[in-house]
């Protein structure tokens, strides 16, 4: 093989994104071949811009996969459907790479994962974007070679996703428990919690406090703060909103051996001469400071820009493909799209039941919980 031949479903705001990234021959090894949509509008959109290339339209995602003009295809639709499609796509032999979130609520995707397992020839894939991010991938390295040390703490501030009322009012599945199954933790965060647990680790027990509606007309939550455990004895701090302005975005790792803050397009390490144990145990002043060292790694526009271009989804479709074509190892393998997804139900989970929760969580538990909350909007909505 020697371009894998594409097919994308769901041809909204994010699947037509990747269509220009695979028309336009940014990704050298891929080709788009098919797109499929069920809305009309999209429909025809694609016959406009799309089909007069030679790339075909379905209106049925099991036809696109069954036509086997596709090696592969990215699902783009609304995340209860990434499942679903996903494990249609990998029975019929088509690599896969889903968008995030992995779905909504983890015994989906514990199940998606457990069949994709067992068909270990065919490639599946998540598009966490943000792991290609260079200062993402800088920290990476920094906790992976433990110069960081030992996890001591991990916070993270992301309120700057703001989203007026006018953002809610479009109408459609965004923002309603039926239509995504949360707010800002599953439409918003799921790149920061994949990379909270990516750079962390996944926490042992977690309390959530998830504000429904805040200072917004909505159901789902978009005011969150959480606290969470972990094995070793580390905490973390997860605090997300869409309704302050101006936000902030600042992610702190304290380790025994330093400490990362990224904020505003700079991260900032430093590293300790000595561990603080180990400078603890011989140390007799007050109140020292460790000798240290500051690395700082500041993302220029210039940078910015070609990362936009050439990295993020680009360079994810790029892993893909290369992992399918040459068994390039994954940026993101799909089977991990259920951790970050792990932290968020969790999050819910304990503010709905008013107390931790210990990871795995008790799924049935969620499922019903999450069922309340969609009987409950359709009641409203009657
Ligand atoms: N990785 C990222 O940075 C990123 C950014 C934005 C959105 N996303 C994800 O992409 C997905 C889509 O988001 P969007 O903003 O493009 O939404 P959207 O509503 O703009 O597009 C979704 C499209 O899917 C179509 N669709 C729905 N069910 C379908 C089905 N069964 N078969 C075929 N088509 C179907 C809809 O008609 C719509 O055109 C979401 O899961 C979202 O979280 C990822």
């Amino acid at each position: 093989m020697q371009k894998l031949r594409y097919g994308i479903i769901g041809i909204g705001k994010q699947g037509s994104k990747y269509c220009y990234i695979l028309t336009k021959g940014l990704v050298k090894n891929g080709e788009l071949v098919a797109v499929c949509d069920i809305a009309e509008d999209r429909k025809k959109w694609a016959e406009e811009k799309l089909c007069n290339q030679g790339i075909k339209f379905f209106d049925d995602y099991k036809e696109l996969i069954d036509s086997g003009i596709c090696d592969a295809v990215l699902v783009e639709t609304p995340h209860y459907d990434h499942a679903v499609i996903a494990t249609y796509a990998i029975s019929k032999g088509v690599h896969t790479l889903i968008d995030k979130p992995a779905g909504v609520y983890t015994k989906a995707i514990r199940e998606l994962n457990e069949y994709a397992a067992s068909k270990p020839e065919v490639c599946f894939g998540i598009m966490y974007n943000q792991r290609t991010n260079p200062l993402y991938k800088y920290a990476k390295e920094l906790v992976d070679s433990n110069r960081l040390g030992e996890l001591k703490r991990i916070n993270w501030i992301i309120t700057d996703w703001y989203r007026p009322q006018a953002y809610y009012d479009q109408g459609g599945w965004r923002g309603t428990w039926g239509g995504e199954g949360g707010g800002v933790l599953i439409n918003q965060c799921p790149h920061q919690l994949d990379l909270f647990q990516w750079l962390g680790g996944m926490p042992k027990s977690i309390r959530g406090y998830a504000q429904e509606g805040k200072n917004r007309n909505i159901a789902v939550e978009n005011d969150v703060t959480a606290y969470m455990e972990y094995d070793n004895g580390a905490t973390g701090i997860f605090i997300t909103s869409t309704h302050d302005f101006p936000g902030t975005n600042r992610l702190e790792i304290d380790g025994d051996k330093g400490k990362i803050v990224i904020e505003g397009n700079k991260l900032e390490f430093t590293e300790l001469e000595v561990g603080e144990k180990e400078f603890n145990a011989t140390n007799k002043k007050f109140m020292p400071k460790i000798p240290s060292k500051k690395i700082v790694k500041k993302m220029s526009r210039l940078r910015e820009g070609y990362m936009y271009l050439f990295e993020q989804h680009t360079g994810i479709i790029r892993n893909f493909t290369n992992h399918v074509l040459n068994g390039d190892k994954l940026i993101a393998p799909g089977c991990e799209g259920i951790r970050g997804l792990t932290i968020s139900n969790a999050i819910h989970l304990s503010s709905w039941l008013g107390k931790a929760v210990e990871l795995p969580i008790d799924e049935e538990a969620y499922i019903a919980e999450l069922n309340k909350r969609i009987e409950k909007e359709k009641e409203n909505n009657k």
